[in-house]
């Protein structure tokens, strides 16, 4: 896409509603783990710098959290179970919030994506299949184990677990929570019949295997409000080897589950607006719709950032568009796009761990910034 005036009243500048939230703009930061937060998960003041950085994004989606120690996936990913994970995530959404920036975090539990090694116990998840490539743990790359197949009374105090973990998040000053429900982790675990082999209410037929999910979300929005809620789901997506046999039964049923909650998202991965299930999850579902458009994965990071492809999804309904890469490699993303300025290129080497080289080092623009359309001074 060229610069034209086109360019500079594109929607992506218009703001947009999210529950009670105004955001200035419909561009969303998309989650990205980067694995720099302590040992023990409590976030690094560095991290306060690398999100205040971004915080002209509409909507900043804080990395994927652990909401209890056995669903920790990988080492130095941040958590928010104890008072000193809610004391470090207070820094970075002050300076967030000083920053004029709106902050969600996203909730993650890995189910079968985790080790021993990094959290010293058995990962828990709906049925014993093992994750089957090696998985990052301290020590470097191990095999992936077999995990331990949850009993009913787990899966509710998993959810209790991620509703406890919402409050936290509130209390650490974030406006919501977004609970992972894709990219292979232990609420996907449970959506697809590779990974979730139960024969009890929660595995099974479809209303069996979304069972996990919708009880998730509830509790989730029982503790702190729908409106401060979203779910990310990824159908399809084979990231962290999930395969799925019956998506377009599936995500319907959650999506028709989940519709009249009042919740304030749903956040999907689409490839583009022609796959079929984009327009019937946009149909049935009455809330915002954050389109996250990247598919299949893993492909490289277009040119453009995925402006695009996010053009063409909020052209055919999605509400909010989210970018990764683009704004992990783009802190001021939003005024690149208004100005059709080019981005940097997303050094790939320095995604997981590591301090601000590839973090907080990324260039910004010269000059003054751009300020276009209705979302000035918004
Ligand atoms: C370094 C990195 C870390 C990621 N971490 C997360 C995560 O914590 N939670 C999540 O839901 N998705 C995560 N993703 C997926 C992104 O949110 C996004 O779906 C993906 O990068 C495709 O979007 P993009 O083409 O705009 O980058 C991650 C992706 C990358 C590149």
């Amino acid at each position: 896409m060229t610069m034209s005036s086109a360019t500079l009243t594109s929607r992506l500048f218009e703001p947009a509603r999210l529950g009670a939230l105004h955001l200035p703009n419909r561009l969303v930061m998309a989650p990205l783990t980067r694995n720099r937060a302590s040992a023990d998960g409590v976030p690094e003041p560095i991290m306060a710098t690398y999100y205040a950085q971004r915080a002209s994004a509409g909507l900043i989606i804080a990395e994927a959290t652990t909401p209890n120690a056995v669903g920790q996936t990988y080492p130095d990913i941040p958590a928010i179970y104890r008072d000193a994970h809610v004391a470090g995530w207070r820094r970075v959404t002050g300076a967030v919030r000083a920053a004029g920036g709106t902050m969600f975090l996203q909730l993650q539990h890995g189910g079968r994506i985790g080790h021993p090694e990094t959290t010293g116990l058995t990962p828990i998840a709906p049925s014993p299949v093992a994750f089957p490539d090696p998985i990052h743990t301290p020590g470097g790359p191990r095999p992936g184990v077999v995990p331990r197949e949850m009993t009913i009374e787990e899966i509710r105090s998993t959810a209790d677990d991620f509703a406890a973990a919402a409050r936290r998040a509130i209390d650490a000053g974030f406006e919501g929570v977004e609970v992972h429900g894709g990219n292979g982790y232990l609420i996907h675990q449970f959506l697809s019949d590779t990974t979730n082999h139960r024969t009890d209410a929660y595995g099974g037929p479809v209303a069996g295997r979304i069972r996990f999910a919708v009880e998730v979300v509830e509790a989730v929005a029982d503790a702190i409000g729908p409106e401060r809620v979203g779910l990310r789901i990824a159908p399809g997506v084979t990231a962290n080897a999930m395969r799925e046999h019956d998506i377009e039964r599936v995500y319907p049923a959650l999506v028709e589950a989940l519709a009249d909650k009042g919740l304030a998202y749903l956040h999907v991965v689409f490839a583009d607006p022609g796959q079929p299930l984009f327009h019937r999850i946009r149909g049935d579902w009455p809330a915002v719709l954050i389109a996250n458009p990247a598919l299949p994965w893993p492909t490289p990071m277009p040119a453009d950032g995925g402006r695009y492809a996010g053009e063409r999804l909020l052209a055919a309904g999605a509400d909010l568009v989210s970018l990764g890469r683009a704004f992990l490699a783009n802190p001021d993303l939003v005024e690149r796009f208004r100005r059709g300025a080019p981005l940097n290129p997303v050094r790939s080497e320095y995604w997981y761990g590591g301090g601000e080289l590839g973090y907080t080092d990324y260039p910004v623009l010269a000059g003054p910034a751009v300020r276009t359309g209705t979302s000035a001074g918004a």
